[in-house]
């Protein structure tokens, strides 16, 4: 196998092979392989990661132009390190318990070593001196583990998701072992601010270790002295390509068909979010349902679409959330629609991305109203496409991509009420305005895309490097 000088290494390749014999490739669901993809296209090197089905062992090949490494899981690793220790003890702890999470031993088992072959795989992948940049929470173990098999390599580390408070993240029971993880990385980056000031707070209350604004003095086992950089490098898309996409006439086209075709309402409100309990689908669907019963809104020229991508179902709560997302659209659409007219368009799939640029032009108000979200990169997706500076982002607080958005309509989700408010507001809100905020939340985006974001990551690991060999 050829070796690179840059590795990215993620749980997912960019690309899964499907469910059938003979399914093709497509790409991998989830903001970051979104937000990757356009960065190796651009970057080259090698992607070591799972190919998205149990079993699949299959030698490296090239797609698209990307040297991808796939790493086999079998269905117990599935069952036990992604869909347990990833998805149902580090996801819902990270993201402030909102379901419980649950600790296993059996499950940090697996984890420890399927974490040890992603990094062995990159290991081998790597050319000497390479830098390897290893991405999220399924992969925690692998910057010290690579650290202790080549300390040739320059290493990241980027965390997509919310890092919590110490005072949620000391349930964990391998909370040493995790902070550990991540400390062999060079640079460890975080979305927000708030990430990456409760992983300092951590490695201070677990280690003791000195930690000075976005530095932190890691004693090496050794001897001496390594100083790791701890920073937010808030993530964001590829924001040209939904631009052009937006302008092509034959998705103009399609926006217009989309909105006839449920009966040309006068708002269109949109939400589009993996089937997670951390979306607020149903903090959403309670707003949008109570609005109509107070005759707020009425069927007659509101309908809401709710695009939810179906994702980890055989995990227990996204089973039982996708029950309940399902019973109350059942019953909002029982009580409201007319034979003509659907308050809510419910579509549990997913759809390529010229559709969601149809959709994102349709939405006069897109919701965003996630409960805790590491950045949320639909928002930006929406704020992209609006190349006509029309349109209302409603955002929640608790997603990362607040902290720049800041000309979005804010809410806090839990608070119905305040929410109901929120949507009236952008359904009532005047063309002016709409193009005056829309202005600044695209300003922000062409500004800060996703290639100045690999790029500030990138130039802080490369001084890391610089400084190391000098
Ligand atoms: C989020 C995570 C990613 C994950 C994606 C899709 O964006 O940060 O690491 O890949 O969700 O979830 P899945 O479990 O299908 O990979």
């Amino acid at each position: 196998m050829t070796v690179a000088d840059f590795v990215v290494v993620s749980n997912r390749l960019p690309v899964d092979r499907g469910d059938d014999e003979d399914a093709l490739w497509r790409q991998s669901p989830g903001g970051l392989v979104a937000a990757l993809e356009p960065v190796m296209q651009a970057v080259g090197g090698a992607w070591v990661g799972w190919p998205g089905q149990a079993d699949l062992d299959i030698a490296p090949f090239t797609f698209d132009g990307m040297q991808l490494v796939p790493v086999a899981l079998s269905a117990a690793d599935i069952e036990l390190y992604y869909e347990g220790f990833s998805n149902d003890t580090i996801w819902p702890l990270y993201h402030d318990v909102i379901a419980a999470p649950s600790f296993h031993r059996t499950w940090w088992e697996v984890y420890a070593a399927v974490n040890r072959r992603f990094a062995d795989a990159a290991a081998a992948a790597a050319a000497v001196g390479a830098t390897v940049w290893v991405h999220d929470y399924q992969l925690q173990l692998v910057p010290r583990m690579l650290r202790q098999l080549r300390p040739d390599l320059t290493i990241g580390y980027f965390h997509h998701i919310p890092f919590p408070a110490y005072g949620l993240y000391s349930q964990l029971p391998w909370r040493r072992q995790v902070l550990d993880g991540l400390l062999g990385a060079d640079v460890i980056g975080f979305q927000r601010v708030a990430d990456a000031g409760n992983f300092a707070r951590a490695v201070r209350r677990v280690f003791g270790y000195e930690t000075k604004s976005g530095s932190i003095r890691v004693p090496e086992a050794a001897g001496g002295v390594r100083t790791a950089v701890a920073k937010a490098y808030p993530i964001s898309i590829d924001t040209s390509l939904y631009d052009d996409l937006a302008r092509r006439p034959e998705i103009q086209a399609r926006a217009k068909e989309i909105r006839a075709s449920l009966g040309d309402p006068a708002t269109i409100l949109l939400g589009v979010d993996r089937l997670d309990y951390t979306k607020g689908i149903r903090h959403r669907l309670k707003a949008f349902g109570e609005l109509l019963t107070d005759g707020r809104l009425s069927v007659e020229d509101a309908t809401l679409v709710q695009v939810a991508s179906p994702s980890r179902e055989r995990v227990g709560a996204y089973m039982q959330l996708r029950d309940k997302i399902e019973l109350a659209v059942g019953r909002i659409n029982g009580d409201f629609d007319t034979v003509e007219r659907s308050a809510v368009r419910y579509l549990h799939t997913s759809y390529p991305r010229e559709e969601m640029v149809a959709l994102y032009l349709t939405a006069d108000v897109m919701l965003v109203t996630a409960l805790r979200d590491g950045m949320n990169l639909v928002a930006k997706e929406y704020v992209a496409s609006r190349v006509d500076g029309r349109g209302v982002l409603v955002l929640s607080e608790f997603a990362g991509a607040a902290d720049e958005l800041t000309q979005a309509v804010k809410v806090n989700p839990h608070d119905i009420d305040g929410l109901k408010d929120a949507i009236v507001t952008a359904v009532e809100m005047s063309d002016v305005e709409q193009r005056r905020r829309m202005r600044s939340l695209r300003r922000r985006v062409r500004d800060n895309d996703v290639t100045r974001w690999s790029e500030r990551f990138l130039v802080d690991l490369d001084r890391v490097r610089r400084e190391r060999t000098a």
